[in-house]
């Protein structure tokens, strides 16, 4: 099997599986107990804090955890929403954030919130001077993803952040696909609020954390104990916690290196499917794009079609559309870059990691190809 799906998830990395079998075993302690037991299980949580908290350049009473990614966003945006809606009821967010977020969204407008949803560029980025101009003094919070989970591109971060201050509102990103990936410090991107994922960087599922900057007023996301403080009430997800802690270290130590072999992987990936198939499109943006990730559009030819016959080669990808009712909608971040609805039905994904060597590269640009020339055969739209 070939695996180029990594932006859905990733392997758990083996350090990361023996750091946490002790805490579902032996190590069973509920954090929140007194004798020894439990307090080495508090202590492996505290730890994991630090390492995450080191990751991002964040201070350790800055995180908390949670189920990961789609928690982390509710959190962000419904906290923000409901703790600061005397001051206002307006949200920014862009087009193409991910369906954690949008629906997030979706779900305040029914309760009163009104929410500005940012166009993009043909690259997918976010317009600056949109985002500026539409903040008005309801303005509560701006949402914007760090990196942009189907093509990859990366947002103007740091500006957004600058924006955000001068204008006093709250600044959330969905770093969901760049924690691990890219270096990130949420102290000199003007970050108020940052949300991650376990298992999108060697980690387990259903374990991630929300940074959220000192000072910042937000309302707690579950209502329970006293954990978190008192902020995510819940026994804590302890050897999910210590799994996503050791995770965030690895990255820490090997992510240069990763970054270098990873890119030339995918740059080789993307000069040779685009040499050898004709009338693809390359999506997103050709630079400011996460190293590991190559979607493109090929014309004439169903993305999911392609994604079957890949599949019996042993090819894991994915296509940009998601199943809505029953039908098959394109991606909604395509549609938002300016792609025409009947060339993203065309996209491909390959998102690459750790485990990638040459020889896969290799395989995937002398199979996709021929099942290319096969599907356009029998293409009606094609000449
Ligand atoms: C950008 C982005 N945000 C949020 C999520 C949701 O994360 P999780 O699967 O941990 O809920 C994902 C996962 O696909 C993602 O790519």
């Amino acid at each position: 099997m070939i695996y180029l799906d990594y932006n859905a998830t990733t392997p758990i990395d083996e350090r990361v599986l023996s750091a946490m079998l002790p805490y579902l075993k032996e190590e069973f302690g509920n954090p929140s107990s007194i004798y020894s037991l439990a307090q080495r299980a508090r202590r492996a949580v505290e730890e994991a804090r630090e390492k995450l908290a080191k990751l991002l350049n964040a201070d350790p009473k800055e995180i908390i955890f949670t189920s990961g990614g789609t928690e982390s966003d509710n959190f962000a945006i419904k906290g923000i929403a409901y703790a600061n809606q005397d001051k206002g009821k307006h949200i920014i967010t862009s087009q193409i954030e991910h369906h954690a977020v949008l629906n997030t969204c979706k779900f305040l407008e029914k309760q009163g919130f009104h929410i500005t949803y940012l166009p993009v560029d043909r690259y997918g980025v976010v317009d600056l001077d949109a985002l500026e101009k539409s903040i008005t003094p309801q303005t509560i919070l701006i949402s914007i993803m760090f990196a942009n989970n189907e093509v990859g591109t990366i947002q103007p971060i740091k500006k957004i952040g600058e924006i955000a201050k001068r204008h006093g509102v709250y600044f959330h990103t969905d770093a969901v696909q760049a924690v691990g990936k890219i270096p990130i410090d949420v102290k000199e991107l003007g970050i108020d609020l940052l949300s991650l994922s376990a298992h999108k960087f060697y980690g387990p599922k259903g374990v991630g954390a929300l940074y959220v900057r000192k000072g910042v007023k937000m309302s707690s996301f579950i209502q329970g104990g006293e954990q978190e403080r008192g902020r995510r009430g819940g026994t804590e997800n302890v050897a999910g916690i210590v799994g996503l802690g050791k995770a965030a270290e690895i990255a820490q130590e090997e992510m240069v290196e990763e970054e270098k072999r990873v890119r030339a992987l995918r740059d080789e990936l993307e000069r040779r499917l685009l040499e050898r198939i004709p009338e693809v499109v390359l999506n997103g943006h050709p630079q400011n794009r996460l190293y590991n990730t190559l979607s493109i559009c090929v014309k004439y030819v169903e993305g999911e079609s392609m994604l079957l016959n890949l599949d019996r080669e042993g090819i894991c990808a994915s296509s940009g559309s998601a199943c809505t009712s029953g039908s098959l909608e394109p991606s909604h971040v395509l549609l938002a870059m300016g792609v025409p609805p009947e060339i993203a039905h065309g996209s491909l994904r390959f998102s690459l990691g750790k485990f990638n060597r040459e020889e896969d590269v290799e395989r995937v640009s002398e199979v996709l190809p021929s099942i290319v020339e096969e599907l356009r055969k029998i293409s009606p739209f094609w000449e």
